[in-house]
C-alpha cells in the first residue's frame, strides 16, 4: 500500500511532571489521558533524540496493558511527522519488555518506546507507562530521561499525521509518503526473535529431558505464571511449544488488558496464587512474571523460595550450566546496592569482578557495552545478564532450569549446598506503600542527619542480645566507571563492621504517595544458622532500622505493607 499524506502542527499545552523516574513516566491512565498529555511525552522523546532521528527505526511495543494500543497508534502518526523512517512494532502493541531490548539490538535500531507500567496493575483505573530504551537495548540513562524531561517544560506543539490508520492486529509491512519520503510500518511476530535468541543461549535439549523425564530421573514438574501480563505468548511458544510442558502447567498465559485484576508482580504476596498451587500441588518448581515480563520468582518444592538477591549468587555460581557464558566467558558480575550481598562472596572466591550500583538496570547497561559484566540482578525480583540490556523474568527461569538439569538437585539442595558453600546474607526488605509524601522526606531527612553526625561512626547499636558496630553511614553516590556519570543521593546507608547492612530508599516507580523502603542484609556462615528463618535472624536489625528512622512518629505506620 503507498499512499501520500502532510504533517500537521498542533499547538499544544505544558503539563507539570512529566518527569522519568527509575523506570520511564509512570502514572494513573487517567493522566496519560488528558488531551495532549501523551502527545506532548511522545514529541519529546523523539526531540531529545536530535538529528539521528531523522531516517531513523525505532521498535514499538508493550505489555498489553489498557491504553496500550491506543498509544501505539499515537506513536505511529507522531514519528512519522517527525522523519523517523521505519517503526518496527509487536502486533496487538504487545512485546515484552526483554523481547523490545532484543529486537532494538538484533536490528541495530536507533531505540525503542516500551508502553508499559511494569508490575503496576493495569485498567482504565490504574496506571499506564513509556518509556524509552536506547540503540544498545537498555533503559534510557539519567542524560537522556533528564533532556526529554527539560523538553516537556517548553514544549510549545506537536508534530503529528492525524490521519495514519493501520491496523496493528496483523502481521504485515506498510509504507506511506510522508511529506515526500517512504515512512514504513512493519507489524512483526511478537514472539519470534525473543524465543530465537533464547534457543542460541540455552540448551533447550537438555532442559527439555529434565522437564519431561528420562530413564534415570522422573519429570521435573514444573508451574508457571504468567500473571495475565505480556509473558504469556512467550511462555507458551518456549513451555509448550519447544518444552512439551503441558497445558495444565501453564497459567495465566493470556495477556489482558486489566491484569485480569490482579496486581502483577511476581512476589509472595502478589502472587499467592502460585505459591499456594506449588505448595499443594505435585510441583518441582514455580516461576512468575511480571506485566511486562521482566520480573522473576523462582520458588522450589514446597513453595520453597528462592529470594532474588539468593538466585542472582546461584546463578553467578553456576553459570557454566549455560552454553552461552561457555562461549562469553564470565566478565563480570553485579548487583544494586540494596540488593543482598550473597553474589559478593561468589564473586570473591571465583575471583570474578564485582560491581554495585544504584538502583535501576539502566545503570548495568555501560559496564555491559564496554565488556565488564556478565550477569547481575536485583533484589526487586530483577535478574539478567548481557545478553540484552534488560532483566530478564523467562531468561532467568531458563537459566535456573539450566542449573537444574546440570546439577541434577531441588532447588532446595541447590541452595543450601550453596550457602554450605558460600556462608548465607539473611535479606529482607519492608514496604511501606502510600505514604504521605512530604512526611516521607521528613524521615529521609532525619536519619540523613542523625547518620551524619561524626558521633553516629564507630556508635554501638544493640537490639536485644545483639550489637552491632557502625562502620559508616553516608548518602550512596555512584560514579560510572564508564563515562564517569554521577548519581547521587541514592538511598541511606547504615554499613556495619561485620558487614551487615540497613538502607533506606524512596520508591522511583510508584504512581502516588511516597513508597519507603527498608532494607536489611546481614551475612552468617555458622552452618547452624544457615537454615533459619530470615524473620528471625534479622528481627535485632530490623528493629535497630525502624528505632534510628522514627518511621513510626513520622508516617503513623505501624506495620509494613509489605516485607520479603
Ligand atoms: C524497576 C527497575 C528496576 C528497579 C526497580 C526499583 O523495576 O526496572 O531496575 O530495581 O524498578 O523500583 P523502586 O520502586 O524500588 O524504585
Ligand atoms: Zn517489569
Amino acid at each position: 500500500m503507498s499512499s501520500a499524506v502532510t504533517s500537521k502542527i498542533i499547538e499544544t499545552r505544558i503539563y507539570d511532571g512529566q518527569k522519568p523516574g527509575t523506570s520511564g513516566l509512570r502514572k494513573a491512565v487517567r493522566i496519560f489521558m488528558q488531551e495532549h498529555y501523551t502527545e506532548n511525552f511522545i514529541q519529546a522523546i523523539l526531540q531529545a533524540l536530535g538529528e539521528q532521528l531523522l531516517g531513523s527505526t525505532l521498535v514499538v511495543g508493550g505489555d498489553g496493558r489498557y491504553y496500550g494500543k491506543e498509544v501505539v497508534r499515537k506513536i505511529i502518526r507522531i514519528a512519522a511527522a517527525n522523519g523517523v523512517k521505519k517503526l518496527i512494532v509487536g502486533q496487538n502493541g504487545i512485546l515484552s519488555t526483554p523481547a523490545v531490548s532484543t529486537i532494538i539490538r538484533k536490528y541495530k535500531t536507533l531505540g525503542g518506546i516500551v508502553l508499559t507500567a511494569s508490575h503496576n496493575p493495569g485498567g482504565p483505573d490504574a496506571d499506564f507507562g513509556i518509556k524509552f530504551n536506547c540503540e544498545n537495548g537498555g533503559p534510557a540513562p539519567d542524560n537522556v530521561t533528564n533532556k526529554i524531561y527539560e523538553i516537556t517544560k517548553v514544549l510549545k506543539n506537536y508534530k503529528i499525521i492525524p490521519d495514519i490508520a493501520i491496523d496493528i492486529d496483523k502481521i504485515h509491512n506498510t509504507t506511506i509518503q510522508v511529506d515526500g519520503n517512504p515512512f514504513t510500518v512493519e507489524i512483526i511476530d511478537s514472539v519470534d526473535d525473543y524465543v530465537e535468541h533464547m534457543k542460541n543461549i540455552f540448551d533447550f535439549s537438555s532442559i527439555k529431558i529434565l522437564l519431561q523425564g528420562s530413564n534415570d530421573r522422573p519429570a521435573f514438574k514444573v508451574l508457571i505464571n504468567a500473571m495475565n501480563g505480556v509473558t504469556g505468548p512467550y511462555v507458551k511458544r518456549i513451555f509448550s511449544h519447544e518444552l512439551g510442558v503441558t497445558d495444565s502447567s501453564i497459567v495465566n498465559a493470556t495477556p489482558l488488558e486489566d491484569f485480569g485484576g490482579l496486581h502483577p508482580d511476581p512476589n509472595l504476596t502478589y502472587a499467592k496464587d502460585l505459591v499456594n498451587a506449588i505448595k499443594n500441588g505435585p510441583y518441582d518448581f514455580g516461576a512468575a512474571f511480571d506485566g511486562d515480563g521482566d520480573r522473576n520468582m523462582i520458588l522450589g518444592k514446597n513453595a520453597f523460595f528462592v529470594t532474588p538477591s539468593d538466585s542472582l549468587a546461584v546463578l553467578a555460581a553456576n553459570l557454566n550450566s549455560i552454553p552461552y557464558f561457555k562461549k562469553t566467558g564470565i566478565k563480570g558480575y553485579a548487583r544494586s546496592m540494596p540488593t543482598g550481598a550473597a553474589v559478593d562472596r561468589v564473586a570473591a572466591k571465583t575471583g570474578v569482578k564485582l560491581y554495585e550500583v544504584p538502583t535501576g538496570w539502566k545503570y548495568f547497561g555501560n559496564l555491559m557495552d564496554a565488556g565488564h559484566l556478565s550477569l547481575c540482578g536485583e533484589e526487586s525480583f530483577g535478574t539478567g545478564s548481557d545478553h540484552i540490556r534488560e532483566k530478564d523474568g523467562i531468561w532467568a527461569c531458563l537459566a535456573w532450569l539450566s542449573v537444574v538439569a546440570n546439577l541434577g538437585k531441588s532447588v532446595e539442595d541447590i541452595l543450601l549446598n550453596h550457602w554450605q558453600t558460600y556462608g548465607r546474607n539473611f535479606f529482607t526488605r519492608y514496604d511501606y506503600e502510600n505514604c504521605d509524601s512530604e512526611a516521607a522526606n521528613k524521615m529521609m531527612h532525619h536519619i540523613e542527619s542523625e547518620i551524619q553526625k561524626p558521633e553516629f561512626m564507630g556508635s554501638k547499636l544493640t537490639s536485644g542480645s545483639k550489637t552491632y558496630v557502625v562502620k559508616l553511614g553516608d548518602n550512596y553516590s555512584y560514579v560510572d566507571p564508564i563515562d564517569g556519570s554521577q548519581a547521587s543521593k541514592q538511598g541511606l546507608r547504615i554499613l556495619f563492621q561485620d558487614g551487615s547492612r540497613i538502607i533506606y530508599r524512596l520508591s522511583g516507580t510508584g504512581s502516588s504517595g511516597a513508597t519507603i523502603r527498608v532494607y536489611v542484609d546481614s551475612y552468617e556462615d555458622d552452618p547452624a544458622s544457615l537454615n533459619k528463618d530470615a524473620q528471625e535472624v534479622l528481627k535485632p536489625l530490623v528493629t535497630i532500622a525502624l528505632e534510628i528512622s522514627k518511621l513510626h512518629e513520622f508516617t503513623g505506620r505501624d506495620a509494613p505493607t509489605y516485607f520479603l
